[in-house]
């Protein structure tokens, strides 16, 4: 539940999460400090329990787990609502139904197909890019983040000159818990993740006020545009509303594929195997995007609390009560995916996985995200001769959406 636990991940995270499918897989966590926390941790309830948001509802708690300080620091800043930001997981319906069609059709299958040869190109490169640093590398670091961020920053139409300003402020979004990652001033106060997370919008905020100006005073064909230009009932969307799509596209779309990305290198390089198979065999591309996102569960959870008493699973739980969605748990739930679930294998179609979520929260960018890294992996595993670890790999300390920050590789190109 803790984000430190998701600093190691394979002895205590998953354990624990197997444990608790095991033994208590509704279990109620109470820590000091925070809420009682209801912990989904089996495939099928996690599932059941996102297929009714008329029961389980995002809002009025916070969506994101945080500490009561936390959340309180920011309930003192919008006057009670723990709505800090505009944004669709902020969202119920039928209000989030409205929003979340706005910008809905570009990220149909038809409309992303469209940007296959733009992101290709733009892999190509960064595979270029990534062979001439040399034999040893950090492909989190020099690679991982960057090939997301420019994709998005491409197709959101945003100038390549602000990446490090766009950069700054994803790491720091997400990496609200990790103290490496946070601003020193507001490290050591009790609610420094509330504070944390409220600076990370005002400064997203600040950026993209002069770009919804632009884009509304000259509208373009990018989604920057779309998003300024949305209406509702034939007049513009409160600038709110659009800061809210802009870092959730941002955001969503950069820390989730850059995870999966160097979670996928690290199982390569566990299972060298797997990667001989698919260099050799492009039909297994698509496959192995699934099995990454299955075995890397970037999202690490979302909340949803109960509108009325309610039964899951045999269990009496009351209006009120908070439900900590365990995506990588449901992922390797041994009743869904088999007694293997914790194995990496790209050979065995696994079917339905719960790395994008479920219900009408579903990632709104999984099309994107899939033709992102099926196009890396095309470019860049039959380059690869061999990889293997030069250093130790360091996880961000995050109970929401992370993985790797460091994972230093010896290279060789094909
Ligand atoms: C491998 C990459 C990704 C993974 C694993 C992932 C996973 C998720 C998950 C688990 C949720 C919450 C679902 C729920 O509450 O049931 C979510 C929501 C969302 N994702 Fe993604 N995501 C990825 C990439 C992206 C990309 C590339 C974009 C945008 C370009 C994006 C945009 C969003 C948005 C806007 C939401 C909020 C949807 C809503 O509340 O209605 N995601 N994602």
């Amino acid at each position: 539940m803790l984000p430190e636990s998701y600093k190691d991940e394979r002895n205590i995270t998953y354990p624990a999460f197997k444990w608790l499918r095991e033994n208590n897989p509704l279990g109620v966590a109470e820590l000091p400090g925070f809420d009682p926390i209801v912990l989904v941790t089996r495939f099928d309830d996690l599932l059941n329990i996102e297929r009714q948001p008329e029961i389980f509802a995002n809002l009025p708690a916070n969506p994101i787990l945080n500490d009561q300080a936390s959340d309180a620091f920011i309930r003192s800043l919008t006057g009670g609502s723990i709505r800090s930001i505009d944004v669709t997981p902020f969202m119920d319906p039928p209000e989030h139904t409205t929003i979340r069609r706005l910008i809905n059709p570009w990220f149909r299958p038809s409309n992303v197909k469209r940007f296959e040869e733009q992101v290709r190109a733009l892999a190509r490169r960064e595979v270029d890019r990534l062979f001439s640093l040399g034999e040893e590398v950090d492909f989190a670091r020099d690679f991982g983040l960057l090939y997301p961020l420019r994709v998005i920053m491409t197709l959101f139409g945003l100038p390549p000159e602000d990446e490090p300003t766009i950069m700054k402020l994803t790491q720091e979004f997400f990496g609200t818990n990790d103290p490496e990652e946070q601003r020193e001033e507001i490290q050591m106060t009790p609610d420094a993740a509330g504070r944390a997370w409220a600076a990370a919008i005002a400064s997203f905020n600040e950026y993209f006020h002069q770009h919804t100006v632009d884009r509304r005073a000259r509208p373009t064909e990018d989604l920057l545009s779309i998003v300024a230009n949305s209406r509702i009932d034939g007049e513009l969307i409160g600038e709110s509303y659009c800061n809210g799509q802009y870092i959730a596209i941002s955001t969503a779309g950069h820390d989730t594929t850059s995870a999966t990305l160097n979670g996928a290198m690290l199982a390569f390089i566990e299972h060298p195997a797997q990667l001989a198979l698919v260099r050799n065999d492009p039909e297994l591309v698509e496959q192995t995007v699934e099995e990454c996102i299955r075995y890397v569960s970037p999202v690490k959870h979302f909340m949803r609390c109960a509108s009325r008493d309610v039964e899951v699973s045999g269990r009496q739980f009351r209006a009120g009560d908070r439900f900590m969605l365990n995506f990588p748990s449901a992922n390797r739930d041994e009743s869904k995916f088999g007694p293997n679930s914790h194995d990496f294998d790209i050979t065995v179609p696994r079917g339905k996985h719960a790395g994008f979520g479920f219900g009408p929260h579903q990632c709104q960018g999984m099309m994107i995200a899939r033709l992102e890294l099926r196009i890396l992996f095309e470019e860049l595993l039959p380059r690869v001769r061999t990889i293997e670890l030069a250093g130790t790999p360091k996880y961000t300390q995050t109970n929401f959406v992370g993985g790797l920050k460091s994972l230093p590789v010896r290279l060789t190109p094909a």
